[in-house]
């Protein structure tokens, strides 16, 4: 342990390159929400009789329910008003737009339209489709009968049969397998669903050894010409949505994994946590959340291609080696295509994850046009994890560092809002950091802190003369707390000899 006295380092100027007013702030999560949702559903323009047909839509809704709960699955009424709803929906895609349901409070909205007559006229389907975490419907164009008939057991839901399911509603309707119906809840963002807290660590512990897993079996796949498991990968991302939308935190604080042996795989887990923990700032849509892991996950699948001699080498690559570590994108995305079953939005992912917000990066596109949102938001994770990571050609980063140098990208390579969701999420001491004070003392930092990602929670663990003391948890942002206390920079723990886990 250092007990030289540390010179105070300007830690705020990197960060308020991105901490303008409260008012473009809103504007920029608006604009990525708008992407987000965009992704999701498509356009949302109704016109008069459209709005005026979504009476009869909801009506065929509400016949479907009654009738799932009445009747065996088998019976001749289920397939008649599984077919009369099918009708109606087809009548829009007919028309060029996908149907999105919005059920909230006591309203119902056919898009951005609230339709306030049917919001009365149908409140008992209202009150169910919220109980069951149906507030959000779409159904998109390309929709076939056969995709309703094996949704209709989703919208005839019993709220005691969804309370059981982990992920609710929307695993339900995942598993039925309907790519062009999309449901979740509405919900308020940022309100942390939260377990035990030691049930909640088992949960991401086993969800990081199963993405693990997944990765070293994808390598052996790829390696030997084989295809890729579809439902393997599908049920990985999935768990992977559900401990984060759980408890964020516990699958944070593991994203601080490394392994220089196993890079890329330690890596594309990372990466996906971080992705996915960002995407849940910012939407609980299941479906989008569970594209973006996959994609995530995914990211670096090319490289699984690259000769290893390429990959792990020390020195500078000669220009050919350059040229195919570049294509590992255009590689990654065409390995996913061919593999059925993943959205279009995850093979998009993986092909954009090295473009750049001001549209430069690899690979080049023409005409210029913006990176996917889960694209961008893919970028500002890998970024962050890759440059905090041990590589073949380069030391790791302090996590101070990284973060600001992730900060100065903003609005060049990556996404301003994207990174000041980042920032607000890790702060600008991430957890696990350990921590030089600017008393001399040496801390871990515990948690970000929700008002100020500059001043975290940490826990004291050295005292001013480098020896250890019981620990201590402080609040930075709490000034009467903190008694004058704030982290000068990031230290590392391998040059000190010190293990973090064991003092969290
Ligand atoms: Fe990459």
């Amino acid at each position: 342990m250092s007990d030289e006295r540390p010179q105070a380092r300007d830690v705020h100027a990197p960060y308020s390159v991105t901490a303008e007013s409260g008012e473009e702030r809103e504007r920029e999560i608006s604009r990525i929400t708008a992407d987000i949702r965009d992704t999701a559903t498509g356009a949302r323009s109704f016109s008069a009789a459209q709005i005026t047909r979504a009476r009869d839509l909801l009506a065929r809704l509400y016949a479907l329910r009654r009738a799932r709960r009445l009747y065996p699955g088998e019976h001749p009424a289920i397939a008649q008003t599984e077919q009369d709803l099918f009708d109606v929906i087809a009548a829009y895609h007919a028309e060029g737009v996908d149907v999105s349901l919005t059920f909230f409070e006591d309203e119902v909205l056919l898009g951005e339209q609230v339709l306030t007559e049917d919001s009365m006229l149908f409140d008992q389907l209202i009150r169910d489709m919220v109980s069951i975490g149906a507030g959000s419907v779409s159904f998109l164009m390309g929709l076939s009968p056969d995709e309703i008939a094996r949704f209709s057991p989703v919208i005839g839901a019993r709220i005691e049969e969804v309370q059981e399911l982990d992920g609710g509603i929307a695993s339900l309707a995942e598993r039925a397998e309907c790519p062009h119906i999309l449901i979740s809840a509405v919900s308020v963002v940022r309100d942390d669903v939260t377990v035990e807290e030691g049930d909640a660590r088992e949960l991401a512990k086993a969800t990081y050894t199963g993405t693990l897993e997944l990765l070293r079996e994808l390598e052996r796949l790829i390696r030997s010409n084989q295809s890729l498991n579809v439902s393997h990968l599908k049920n990985t991302a999935r768990s992977l949505v559900d401990s984060i939308l759980r408890n964020r935190f516990a699958m944070l604080e593991l994203s601080g994994l490394k392994s220089f042996d196993e890079y890329t795989f330690y890596h594309s887990i990372n990466v996906a946590i971080l992705s996915v923990a960002l995407g849940s700032m910012l939407t609980r849509d299941y479906r989008f959340l569970s594209t973006l892991g996959v994609g995530a996950i995914l990211h670096d699948i090319g490289k699984m291609t690259v000769d290893l001699s390429v990959l792990n080498k020390t020195g500078p690559l000669t220009s050919d080696e350059w040229a195919e570590m570049r294509h590992h994108p255009v590689r990654g995305a065409e390995i996913v295509a061919l593999t059925s079953g993943v959205d279009r939005a995850s093979i998009v992912c993986v092909l954009e994850h090295h473009m750049r917000y001001d549209l430069g990066g690899y690979p080049p596109r023409e005409p210029k046009r913006r990176q996917h949102i889960a694209s961008r938001i893919v970028a500002v994770a890998d970024a962050y994890d890759a440059m905090t990571s041990q590589r073949p050609y380069s030391a790791p980063r302090m996590q101070d560092e990284a973060m600001g140098i992730i900060v100065k990208s903003a609005g060049s390579s990556l996404d301003p809002g994207l990174v000041r969701q980042f920032v607000d999420m890790l702060g600008y001491f991430p957890p696990r950091s350990l921590v030089l004070l600017n008393t001399g003392e040496t801390a871990v930092v515990v948690s970000p802190s929700a008002s100020d990602p500059t001043r975290p929670v940490i826990r004291i663990i050295a005292g001013v003369d480098g020896t250890m003391v019981r620990p201590v948890d402080l609040d930075l942002s709490a000034s009467a707390e903190a008694q004058g206390r704030s982290v000068v920079r990031c230290l590392d723990p391998t040059g000190m000899n010190v293990d973090i886990a064991e003092f969290l």
